[in-house]
C-alpha cells in the first residue's frame, strides 16, 4: 500500500538525516572543515524531503508517524550511537544512501501502480538526489584510480 511506503520512507529519510546530523557535528581528522560541511549539506538536503513526505501521507487519506519511537521500529536504516572514524562514516552513509535509493526505486512502482503521478514524480526527484549523494560518497571514498 502506498501509504505504509510512503511511512517507512518518512522514517527511514529522519533516521538518515539524525545519522547524517550526528556524523557533522563529530566528525574529526585533517580534513574535517569539507568533513564537517559534507555531511552538513547531506542532513539538510535529506531533511529537506520529510514534511513534503509527511504531508503526502495526509493528501492520501492516512494519519503521518510522528515519534522517534514508530520512526526506529519504521526505520529500515541501522542507528548509530557511537561516533566512527570519518572514512568510516562516509562507507557507512554510503552503505545506507544506497538502501534509501532502493527504497525509493521500489516505491515508484508502488506509487506508478496507485496511478499517483504527482507522487511518482516526488519520488522520481528524491531518487535523483540520492544518486547524487551516492556519486559524492563514492568519489569521497574511492583512493586510486581504476
Ligand atoms: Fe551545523
Amino acid at each position: 500500500m502506498l501509504t505504509d511506503t510512503l511511512k517507512t520512507i518518512l522514517a527511514t529519510a529522519y533516521a538518515l538525516s539524525i545519522k547524517a546530523q550526528n556524523f557533522h557535528w563529530n566528525c574529526e581528522g585533517p580534513d574535517f572543515p569539507q568533513y564537517h560541511d559534507f555531511f552538513g549539506n547531506f542532513y539538510e538536503e535529506v531533511y529537506g524531503a520529510i514534511d513534503r513526505t509527511a504531508e503526502l501521507i495526509r493528501q492520501l487519506d492516512s494519519y503521518t508517524p510522528g515519534s522517534i519511537l514508530r520512526y526506529a521500529e519504521l526505520s529500515q536504516i541501522q542507528d548509530q550511537t557511537k561516533i566512527p572514524r570519518a572514512m568510516l562514516m562516509m562507507e557507512e552513509l554510503y552503505q545506507d544512501n544506497a538502501k534509501v535509493l532502493m527504497m525509493y526505486k521500489e516505491a515508484f512502482h508502488v506509487a506508478e501502480e496507485a496511478d499517483e503521478q504527482g507522487i511518482a514524480n516526488f519520488i522520481a526527484e528524491r531518487i535523483d538526489a540520492h544518486g547524487k549523494h551516492a556519486w559524492m560518497l563514492r568519489s569521497i571514498l574511492k583512493t586510486t584510480r581504476a
